[in-house]
């Protein structure tokens, strides 16, 4: 119905698998999703079974249960938004994770093979360009290989022409970027000079910009694009 529609449109907007989709696709992948309503208690997933579904969370709590060292661990939750079950379905191994409700909740689904046939092709090229480049960032080590992987998602390409201004020392920062492609010089310009000196000259797989993220501070250099350079953009 036009308002199923509606709230499925609401549900799917932060889904970062759903990124690399271009408007026909996700009309598509819209059509094909049914709503699940989930009761208090109910296991939406169970480790080790195959895959079947590919869930997005329209409302409900849900709980993420791993076994470490053959214990039954929570590892996390979803809170009424995200999505779940596409690993199975991607890599064709068995369910990683039991999902459980822990309140009641409406999920929608989408089968494995619209799954497989309109989001997989571009999600796993993208997860598997990116989860290389990400491996090698040292920032990111900390993280484990399914933090990792939803990075890989929610990244966006930019290509920025020689001579182009990437960033603006002295701006609010709201993105980081990764060289995917060409190379950059970072430059400071001293506070009443005109003059800007080079600082640093950075490559493909090295990584810029975290700074003003991390310390909420205003940019501390300008870049700029010493070639045709493409870039990965959080
Ligand atoms: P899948 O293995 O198909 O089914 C269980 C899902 O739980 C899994 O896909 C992921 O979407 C989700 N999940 C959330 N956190 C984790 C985690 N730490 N490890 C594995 N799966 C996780």
């Amino acid at each position: 119905t036009p308002e199923q529609r509606e709230r499925l449109q609401q549900a799917t907007k932060h889904i970062l698998l759903f990124r690399c989709l271009d408007d026909d696709q996700m009309i598509d992948v819209i059509d094909a999703m049914f709503e699940r309503k989930v009761a208090v208690g109910e296991k939406v997933i169970e480790m080790g079974d195959d895959g079947d579904n590919f869930y997005v969370i329209e409302s409900g709590i849900y709980d993420i249960i791993v076994s470490i060292n053959g214990t039954a661990t929570k590892v996390g939750q979803y809170d009424n938004k995200g999505s779940f079950g596409e690993l199975a379905l991607m890599y064709n191994t068995p369910r990683a994770a039991t999902i459980t409700a822990t309140a009641e909740g409406t999920v929608w689904a989408m089968d494995r093979e619209t799954f497989r046939g309109i989001v997989l092709k571009k999600a796993f090229q993208k997860r598997v360009i990116y989860e290389n480049l990400l491996e090698n960032v040292p920032m990111l080590k900390e993280l484990s290989p399914y933090e990792r992987m939803n990075i890989a998602d929610a990244l966006v390409t930019k290509i920025f022409e020689k001579g182009d201004r990437i960033i603006n020392q002295g701006d609010e920062g709201r993105e980081m970027y990764f060289i995917e492609e060409g190379s950059v010089r970072c430059t400071i310009r001293k506070s009443g000079q005109s003059e800007e000196v080079e600082v640093a000259a950075l490559n493909k797989g090295q990584y810029f910009g975290e700074l003003a993220l991390l310390t909420s501070h205003p940019r501390a250099a300008s870049v700029y694009a010493t070639e045709r350079t493409k870039l990965a953009v959080l």
